[in-house]
């Protein structure tokens, strides 16, 4: 059987261990991935153990208070604490979510939180987006039209075409759904992944952009969006509700359409 060795610096290690420092039965214990590059150290993961006492209903709250109360060094990103920013997603428990709509007493036991996977580190639960904006840029998001709009007023739409962009400007680029797809672990250099896709799907359908022609050209392509094998791992994770999946279906039903 083949056997494979990790580097011996990437091997998570036990970390330390806090205790809660009230008396309350009512604690929960948190177990957090922590890395420092510039400590030269391996990734640990450390044990918080929190009063939910006095502690806000979300992991998000949960995190916050042992930044403020136990654990300056603790390094997340956050903004809205309403899910709309998508800035805290991270991995809990397994699935990519957004923290501060993730309750902490859905979490059974434990809780373990890892950053978004198969992304590098920057620190602790900040994973380096850089390559993530780098593809949704490239689908040129925003709207493209020669035609200058009415003067003094904006570019009209039917509701029947705004009714098509539902479930997909809703998207927050939280990137939960493109980490979890296994075809862009492997192939986060030319796959584009669905949140990016999805993205350019919004753009496509939209009934005032006219560089449709060119969008669809652009993604005609073996790797930026025929990696995807509807796994839907990307649709079970969105934190928003949104699908991902469908979205790139339909991607490629249009490029199939404009074939015949
Ligand atoms: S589709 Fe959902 S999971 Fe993916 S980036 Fe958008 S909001 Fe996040
Ligand atoms: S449906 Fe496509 S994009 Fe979604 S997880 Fe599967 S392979 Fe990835
Ligand atoms: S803090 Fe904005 S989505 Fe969670």
């Amino acid at each position: 059987m083949a056997q494979f060795t990790l580097p011996a610096n990437s091997v998570v290690k036990p970390g330390k261990t806090y205790k809660a420092t009230t008396a309350s039965n009512n604690t929960k214990k948190i177990i957090v991935y922590r890395y420092d590059p510039d400590s030269g150290e391996n990734p640990r993961t450390d044990t918080y153990e929190v009063d939910l006492d006095t502690c806000g209903p979300m992991v998000l709250d949960a995190l916050i208070k042992i930044k403020n109360e136990v654990d300056s060094t603790l390094t997340f990103r956050r903004s809205c604490r309403e899910g709309i920013c998508g800035s805290c997603s991270m991995n809990i428990n397994g699935s990519n979510t957004l923290a501060c709509i993730k309750s902490l007493e859905e979490c059974k036991g434990d809780i373990k939180i890892y950053p978004l996977p198969h992304l590098p580190v920057v620190k602790d639960l900040v994973p380096d987006l850089t390559n993530f904006y780098a593809q949704y840029a490239s689908v040129k998001p925003w709207l493209q039209a020669d035609t200058a709009p009415p003067p003094e007023r904006e570019r009209l739409q039917s509701k029947q075409d705004r009714e098509k962009l539902e479930g997909l400007e809703d998207c927050i680029l939280c990137a939960c759904c493109t980490t979890s797809c296994p075809s862009y672990w492997w192939n986060s250099d030319r796959y584009l992944g669905p949140a990016t896709l999805l993205q350019a799907y919004r753009w496509i359908v939209d009934s005032r952009d006219e560089a449709t022609g060119e969008r669809l050209d652009e993604l005609e392509d073996p790797f930026k969006l025929y990696r995807c094998h509807t796994i839907m791992n990307c649709t079970n994770t969105c934190p928003k509700g949104l699908n991902p999946a469908k979205a790139i279906a339909e991607v490629k039903k249009l490029i199939a359409q404009r074939r015949n």
